[in-house]
């Protein structure tokens, strides 16, 4: 059975995976995992769904998918049903960031520690990225998705050492808006961040958190408008 086509979110949140063996956690539709097996980017998978309304909704797009053989529904609270080292690729997307950092932390306590993570978080990534640099992982892509909202999505992968995408960019704007969008300049990462400037400054009085705010965009803006336009040397 065809289901339907990804949405940008997801399909960005596609993109970045590649592994024999994946997890997809809250995964509701399995769109994803369903879409990431039929394209070739993952030989087998693992939904795990806590909810019984969305495990069954699960366990029926994978059966009419005819893709029971690939995929395992398992029931459970988000890395509970793995065991440690026996997926080393997972993603989580449409949650909020700090559920999605719980999981994350109580999954390190048990063991479970996957070599990448790919998230799409509805809300502020801030947490994400602050979990990963405490827990040993660094930020390898970053894509901004449009849809209801800009959706961030972020691969992380587990090394030694400090991250070096925040080398050299200022600290708190690389934490709120992303170290490798603010490198590459994304469009929408722009456009978001004049709008935050455009938000906040009425409301930033001084020691109110959204003067705090304020600063951590214009940063980001003094950061972006001093690269080189990304057009500098194209041949017209
Ligand atoms: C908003 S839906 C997102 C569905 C899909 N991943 C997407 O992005 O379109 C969130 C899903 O996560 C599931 N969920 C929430 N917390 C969870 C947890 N701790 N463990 C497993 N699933 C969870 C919910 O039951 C729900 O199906």
């Amino acid at each position: 059975m065809t289901l339907p086509a990804l949405d940008a979110r997801l399909e960005a949140v596609l993109r970045l995976i590649r592994a024999d063996i994946h997890a997809d956690i809250g995964s509701d539709h399995a769109h994803l995992p369903v879409a990431l097996l039929r394209r070739g980017h993952i030989r087998r998978g693992v939904i795990v769904e806590l909810n019984p309304g969305p495990l069954a909704h699960a366990r029926r797009n994978v059966a009419l998918a005819g893709l029971c053989g690939q995929l395992e529904v398992r029931h459970g609270n988000g890395l509970d049903p793995l065991a440690p080292g026996e997926v080393p690729s997972v993603s989580m997307t449409g949650m909020g960031a700090l559920t999605m950092r719980g999981i994350l932390e109580r999954g390190a306590a048990r063991q479970v520690r996957p070599d990448a993570v790919t998230v799409q978080p509805n809300d502020d990534p801030r947490s994400l990225r602050d979990w990963a640099l405490g827990a040993g992982y660094h930020l390898r892509a970053e894509r901004l998705a449009s849809g209801h909202w800009t959706y961030p999505v972020l691969r992380f992968e587990r090394a030694e050492g400090p991250d070096p995408a925040y080398e050299g960019l200022p600290r708190d704007a690389a934490r709120r808006y992303g170290p490798l969008l603010l490198r590459e300049g994304d469009a929408l990462l722009r456009r978001q961040v004049h709008a935050d400037v455009t938000r906040l400054t009425p409301l930033a009085a001084p020691g109110r958190p959204a003067a705090l705010e304020l600063a951590t965009a214009q940063a980001a803006l003094t950061w972006l408008e001093a690269q080189p336009s990304l057009d500098a040397g194209v041949e017209r």
